[in-house]
């Protein structure tokens, strides 16, 4: 099965998402049987989408010549895709957004009616593709602030086909001294990635480990205060 992973994170090197991506592959691997490929999108040249619909016309061919070409084939193969960013402004990374625009190509023009809402119908057969959204974020908790892009996720990739992984307290992953709690987290994550290849979802005692913050939020944020102070 082919895994695909795109790196929305900016930073070159050194993500904190990417932490907890890694500890999810290495236990997705341990059934080897995925073809894993990452794509770090920020050293891709992706330009926005032009709005011309012309791509919904001509067969599904964007005129903008760029990696967006190699990316939406990768798409397509894929089994898996794991989007693993940080949340920026309760939303995903602009760059990360532009290559999500960019996949306009891959459904017709026409809409039709999903649950409550429309969507365009698909030139190509996702139904048994899978999705998993791995999102870090730097304030100590969740609430009021994952919500928005939880929402776009599932509504982007369908609520059942999405496993949506969201962790407060990120930074703590590139701080040494917060190894003792960081490196137990990290554990947890390959778990969710070995039942996650095993069983293609996240038992619910691993589900609640998850949701467990590292430190309480009032240390983290006395933590986080000091060092930025
Ligand atoms: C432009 C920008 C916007 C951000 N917006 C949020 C936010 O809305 N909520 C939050 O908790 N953290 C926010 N953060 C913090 C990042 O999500 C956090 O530092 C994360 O751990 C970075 O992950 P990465 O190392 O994988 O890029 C923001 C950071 C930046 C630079």
């Amino acid at each position: 099965m082919k895994v695909l992973v795109f790196n929305g994170s900016p930073k070159r090197k050194g993500s904190d998402t990417m932490h907890m991506t890694r500890a999810f592959l290495d236990g997705m691997e341990s059934e080897n049987k995925f073809d894993i490929r990452i794509i770090d999108v920020i050293g891709k040249n992706i330009e926005f989408c032009r709005g011309c619909f012309v791509c919904k016309r001509n067969g599904g061919t964007c005129v903008i010549k760029d990696d967006m070409r190699e990316i939406l084939d990768e798409i397509l193969q894929s089994d898996i895709i794991i989007w693993s960013f940080p949340l920026y402004c309760y939303g995903m990374p602009a760059h990360l957004k532009a290559l999500v625009d960019r996949t306009m190509p891959l459904s017709s023009m026409a809409m039709a009616k999903v649950g409550e809402h429309y969507e365009h119908i698909s030139e190509h057969d996702f139904s048994k593709t899978r999705y998993i959204m791995i999102c870090g974020c730097g304030f100590p908790s969740g609430k009021n602030n994952f919500e928005a892009m939880t929402a776009q996720f599932k509504l982007m990739f369908g609520e059942e086909r999405s496993t949506v992984i969201t962790v407060p307290e990120s930074p703590m992953f590139n701080v040494k001294e917060a190894e003792p709690v960081t490196k137990p987290f990290l554990e947890i994550m390959k778990e969710a990635g070995h039942e996650y290849a095993v069983n293609g979802e996240i038992s619910a005692d691993t589900w609640g480990r998850i949701n467990t913050p590292m430190i309480p939020e009032e240390i983290y944020t006395q933590l986080a205060n000091s060092v930025n102070a």
